[in-house]
């Protein structure tokens, strides 16, 4: 038994993926159109990743016998002023996500829920992850500066993500 306040705090956080996933689009499209298709496939994956995470929330929210809620994805900012703009406005929405996902976890605790305390330490293991890949960005787009022949080499590094399902493997959170 799942109680009110956990359904409607995964609900928002379903909302909160598909929010992560519509902004990294509108990015990695900004990036395509800027001619950078290695930067845009990085962010085209991470998108990929938002969704697969609202889904398997969603999921959870199921299989505890509760109904998720659903309601208006807002729109992201359509434009950046460069490359760097947008890794730290990732930087910035990873550490605004964490911090939810943090009080999902403080209230599952409070509420005495444990099966959605382990379900949500996934989701704080994984911010870590999401944290530092943006950071580690941010940090490489302060070395390149203006430099535009570093900017493609970056650029050529980031085409090779692939999107890997998280929750394909066994084992995963579920
Ligand atoms: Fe769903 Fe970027 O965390």
């Amino acid at each position: 038994m799942i109680k009110d306040s956990l359904i409607k705090a995964l609900s928002d956080q379903i909302n909160a993926e598909y929010y992560s996933a519509y902004l990294y689009l509108t990015m990695s499209a900004c990036a395509d159109r800027a001619g950078y298709r290695g930067i845009a496939n990085w962010l085209f994956v991470q998108a990929k990743e938002e969704m697969a995470h609202g889904v398997h929330i969603c999921q959870h929210l199921l299989e505890r016998g509760a109904a998720p809620s659903f309601s208006e994805v807002k729109a992201p900012p359509a434009s950046y002023k460069s490359i760097k703009e947008i890794f730290e406005k990732v930087l910035a929405h990873e550490q605004y996500v964490s911090e939810k996902i943090n009080k999902i976890a403080s209230l599952a605790m409070r509420e005495d829920d444990h099966a959605t305390y382990n379900f949500i330490m996934w989701y704080v293991n994984e911010q870590v992850e999401e944290e530092s890949n943006a950071d580690d960005l941010v940090a490489k787009l302060t070395n390149i500066g203006d430099n535009s022949g570093l900017l493609y080499n970056l650029d050529a590094q980031l085409a090779a993500r692939q999107f890997i399902d998280p929750f394909a493997a066994a084992g995963t959170a579920n």
